[in-house]
């Protein structure tokens, strides 16, 4: 089946990322000037959640109502899918009977399996390994309070999780760098992030280094959903990886601070930094619903020129 999905951020070109950029500017115009925009009358969005969500739900859910469409939300305790229930025949049934899946799940695997046996477009809601949709709504987020991103640095400072590897991503196909700082045994793995090379990111084992000359600092949790075992081990490990003033006064002056939330203060970032001046994460998270509201959009109706 030759169905576009959104599995991962390399799954579209930079020419995609930039239609989708100036389509999210257009559509969340409109939206703030509260005016109607219908193009997904009749269209049914199902949303399947193993994993615990505000954002992604509710930008979603909203987005696709907000289209004209509905959507419909399903979790695993709720559904067939945590009785068992095949992935590829989940797919099979429910993309008989909507237009668009969202899926948040575990493992990469179990998306691009559904994917495999969708008849409609699949999107990446989170997984173990990636977060396409977050880094949509935070370069569209970057563009907007500073331009471009290309040849920029973006600084991620932490774990080396699904939002890492999604940036890592983005730098190869849009053309920035990233600057990764980890605890040991923390490292990047190149083949899980699905990196076609290592030309777009630096390691420094000192995260004030990476830091330094930065357009953008981002962090995330210490323990991401599914890890949790992994906690206090992971506490003790990420003690000196916490975003502060420091580590914001070695980047540029007018260094943006993002967190794709949920934050813990006084853990991965220092309330100062994200209660600070140069945070956006409130504009970062509204853009969730801007974005993928234009990515619903290109996927059910392809370019649309107005
Ligand atoms: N950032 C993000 O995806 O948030 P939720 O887990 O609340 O959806
Ligand atoms: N890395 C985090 C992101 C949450 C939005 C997690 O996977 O739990």
């Amino acid at each position: 089946m030759s169905q576009k999905h959104f599995l991962q951020f390399r799954d579209f070109s930079a020419d995609e990322f930039g239609y989708l950029f100036a389509r999210t500017r257009v559509i969340k115009d409109r939206f703030k000037r509260y005016e109607k925009y219908h193009p997904l009358v009749d269209r049914t969005l199902v949303m399947i959640f193993e994993k615990a969500s505000t954002r992604t739900r509710l930008s979603f859910e909203a987005g696709m109502q907000q289209l004209g469409g509905a959507a419909i939300y399903l979790t695993t305790r709720d559904s067939q899918l945590g009785r068992g229930e095949p992935v590829e025949d989940a797919a099979q049934v429910i993309s008989r009977m909507c237009d668009i899946v969202m899926i948040r799940t575990f493992e990469q695997e179990i998306v691009e399996r559904f994917a495999a046996h969708s008849r409609v477009p699949v999107v990446n809601g989170l997984t173990n390994e990636y977060h396409p949709c977050q880094i949509l709504a935070d370069i569209f987020t970057f563009i907007e309070h500073r331009g471009s991103i290309a040849g920029k640095t973006v600084a991620w400072i932490g774990d080396s999780n699904n939002v890492c590897n999604t940036w890592l991503q983005a730098a190869e196909v849009l053309g920035f760098n990233v600057h990764v700082s980890t605890p040991p045994g923390y490292e990047v793995e190149p083949e899980r992030a699905g990196l076609f090379g290592t030309d777009h990111f630096e390691e420094f084992a000192d995260p004030i280094d990476a830091c330094r000359g930065a357009d953008l600092v981002t962090t995330d949790v210490w323990t991401s959903m599914g890890f949790e075992a992994e906690n206090d081990e992971r506490r003790k490990a990420f003690a000196d990886w916490c975003v502060d003033a420091d580590m914001m006064r070695v980047a540029r002056p007018d260094a943006l601070f993002m967190h794709c939330l949920p934050a813990h203060r006084g853990e991965e970032v220092a309330a100062e930094v994200i209660d600070g001046p140069q945070s956006v994460v409130w504009d970062e998270a509204e853009n969730r619903l801007h974005a993928q509201k234009a990515l619903m959009e290109y996927l059910l109706l392809g370019r649309i020129e107005a």
